[in-house]
């Protein structure tokens, strides 16, 4: 196989974590959130990153994050819902990985976002925000080599689907 990672997009709320462990554990691969070294590596939330040091410091960071995780292999890589929107980013996901959206319908990402509050885009009036972001995002996904909606599916479901399509 070509593609020797797989990097999973999508926007905040569609199950890239939760369907990233799952994959890595079936195929025996290492997984990476790239919130989670972000935070890791900064010593401090994602919150604190874009209150203290700003979402641009947070998106230099994240794009050094999501190259050093593709350069090995076998990885499954969980990204930030707006790493895509960076054209470096994009580029090394593709280069380097075999890129699945995830999806999920605009009630279903309010529902799973409203309950955690390191999400900084989404705070306030969270459906209001989450509307806003989605229509701004509408085709930032769209470079995908797969999408799957993940709110009609379950986790091991969407594995398989993952697999198929891979021939893995
Ligand atoms: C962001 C999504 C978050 C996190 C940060 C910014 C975004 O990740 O990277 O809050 O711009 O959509 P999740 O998609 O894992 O929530």
């Amino acid at each position: 196989m070509e593609k020797t990672n797989i990097v999973l997009i999508g926007f905040m709320g569609t199950g890239k974590s939760t369907v990233g462990h799952a994959l890595a554990a079936r195929l025996g691969w290492r997984f990476v959130n790239t919130d989670d070294v972000i935070e890791e590596q900064q010593g401090m939330t994602i919150s604190n990153m874009f209150a203290e040091l700003g979402e641009p410091a947070f998106r230099q960071v994240e794009s050094k994050v999501i190259q050093a995780s593709l350069k090995e292999g076998r990885c499954i890589v969980a990204t930030g819902g707006g790493a895509v929107l960076a054209e470096q980013n994009r580029t090394v996901m593709k280069e380097k990985g075999y890129v699945v959206a995830l999806t999920a319908d605009a009630q279903t990402i309010i529902e799973r976002v409203s309950q955690d509050q390191n999400r900084p885009l989404v705070q306030g009036d969270v459906a209001e925000r989450v509307h806003t972001l989605l229509e701004v995002r509408k085709h930032a996904y769209d470079f995908a080599d797969q999408k799957i909606d993940t709110s009609i599916l379950t986790v091991q479901e969407i594995v398989e689907v993952i697999l198929a399509e891979m021939n893995l």
